[in-house]
């Protein structure tokens, strides 16, 4: 830490600092400092950060503030560092990652993590569990037989070096204060504020040491963020934050209305991750991985590369299997299956003209493919198979829907949870669904 960064302990009283933001004021750097600091330490109470915490939200932050937060938030922990990282003649290689600020049937780091890794630049993916209706990363990783989520830092820079890529869980060390702020907020009703999204996000990338990002953010019924002007100031803050902190960082912001793909949970997801890196799976899913791992090679200085033909031509799928057998799993084993299915029939003849990706997440976790508390474990087989996707057209009858879960009584909550989930229109066009809906760069700033 620097002089800076350790502030005198009695140097500031809480209340005053509550005070400033509730009036609308501004915090100054030494002052968040403090603050960061001694709520890591025990120092503040819950009760005091969360009134805090609820002052950010009302009056909002600027950038510079924002700015300061993140930093104080990186200093709480380690940082990671992948400077060993060379090629043969001794150049370093620049790490390139990305962040999805969450949503229904997103499988998209699985394809995307070893596609970019196929160009020779490490992607180092720290990821994390699903809670709510969002899957998690790793819940769905852990559906393949053997494959461990922990990596040592040593195993995680030697998997880089060989490989290209990894996808495990972040460890404890990285941004603290932003574990503990994050279950606060959590509880306290202050998860919405963007300065607090935004540094929640950045303070662990920054932390995680890459030299590129691309955050994927989502807008819509399924997404954090539900309207366009909200996911855009988010965006910006958090490309704002990267810039500051010297990380190459653009977003794209991209539609949640709907599920992603043909799958919600964990080892279907799976399934279709790899038939996308086999060279096929769903439009949507293909289209939004290859965008990304565009702008991740741009990122990382390659602008002339092609990752949809490093789909098709199977290099993508080498260093799936490579990466999955580097962390104990087994790309060729069957995934688990669950133990019941049931089907959902579309309601009505015509054109499928939305799907609601709430309402399907919902269902997913409640078959058991996420969890309500930290500590549940999660249904590998268990998830949601969808048959058809907003534009298609489907007849009276025919199954919309397939419900898997290993505990059948779990089946009547899910079907609920699809009430309304759909509308089937008669004499409707396919109305086209625009994916990527805007990119932000450091120039749009
Ligand atoms: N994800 C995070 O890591 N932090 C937030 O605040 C919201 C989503």
């Amino acid at each position: 830490m620097t002089a800076e960064s350790t502030p005198d302990p009695q140097a500031f009283d809480v209340v005053d600092l509550i005070r400033t933001k509730r009036d609308g004021g501004r915090l100054a750097d030494d002052e968040i400092a403090w603050l960061i600091d001694a709520y890591t330490d025990g120092r503040i109470a819950e009760e005091q950060m969360s009134a805090l915490a609820m002052a950010v939200l009302l009056r909002g932050m600027e950038r510079a503030e924002i700015s300061r937060w993140t930093r104080a938030m990186i200093e709480s922990g380690e940082r990671m560092d992948f400077s060993s990282l060379t090629t043969a003649d001794g150049t370093r290689r620049r790490t390139a990652d990305k962040h999805s600020t969450g949503g229904v049937g997103d499988k998209i780091t699985l394809p995307l993590a070893p596609l970019v890794a196929a160009f020779g630049v490490p992607v180092p993916q720290l990821s994390g569990r699903g809670l709510g209706h969002t899957g998690g990363t790793l819940d769905k990783l852990e559906a393949i037989p053997g494959w461990r989520a922990s990596l040592s830092s040593e195993e995680m820079l030697r998997q880089l070096d060989e490989v290209g890529a990894v996808i495990c869980a972040a460890g404890a060390g990285l941004a603290p204060a932003d574990k503990k702020l994050y279950a606060l907020r959590d509880v306290t009703g202050t998860v919405e504020a963007v300065p607090l999204i935004a540094s929640s996000i950045m303070s662990k990338k920054i932390a995680e040491g890459t030299d590129a990002l691309v955050l994927d953010v989502k807008v819509g019924a399924g997404a954090f963020m539900k309207t366009r002007a909200d996911a855009d100031e988010l965006a910006r803050t958090m490309v704002a934050l990267g810039t500051d902190a010297g990380v190459a960082t653009t977003a794209l912001l991209t539609s949640m209305e709907s599920p992603l793909g043909l799958t919600a949970g964990n080892g279907v997801e799976v399934e279709e991750s790899v038939e996308v890196l086999a060279g096929g799976g769903p439009s949507d899913v293909v289209e939004l991985t290859v965008a990304l791992a565009r702008e991740m090679l741009t990122a990382a200085g390659l602008p002339e590369a092609d990752p949809a033909e490093a789909l098709r031509d199977g290099r993508a799928m080498d260093v799936w299997r490579r990466m999955i057998a580097a962390q104990g799993g087994d790309p060729d084993a069957a995934l688990p299956q669950a133990a019941h299915q049931h089907t959902v029939a579309a309601p009505a003849t015509g054109t499928l003209t939305r799907m609601d990706a709430m309402s399907v997440g919902l269902a997913a976790w409640r078959l058991g493919a996420g969890r309500a508390r930290k500590e549940d474990a999660v249904q590998a087989g268990a998830g949601v198979r969808m048959h058809a996707k907003p534009g298609d057209q489907v007849t009276e009858g025919q199954p919309l829907f397939t419900l898997l879960t290993d505990e059948e009584q779990r089946i009547g909550r899910a079907e609920e949870a699809l009430t309304g989930a759909v509308d089937v229109e008669e004499s409707a066009q396919a109305a086209p669904q625009e994916l990527i809906l805007g990119r932000i760069t450091a120039d749009d700033l």
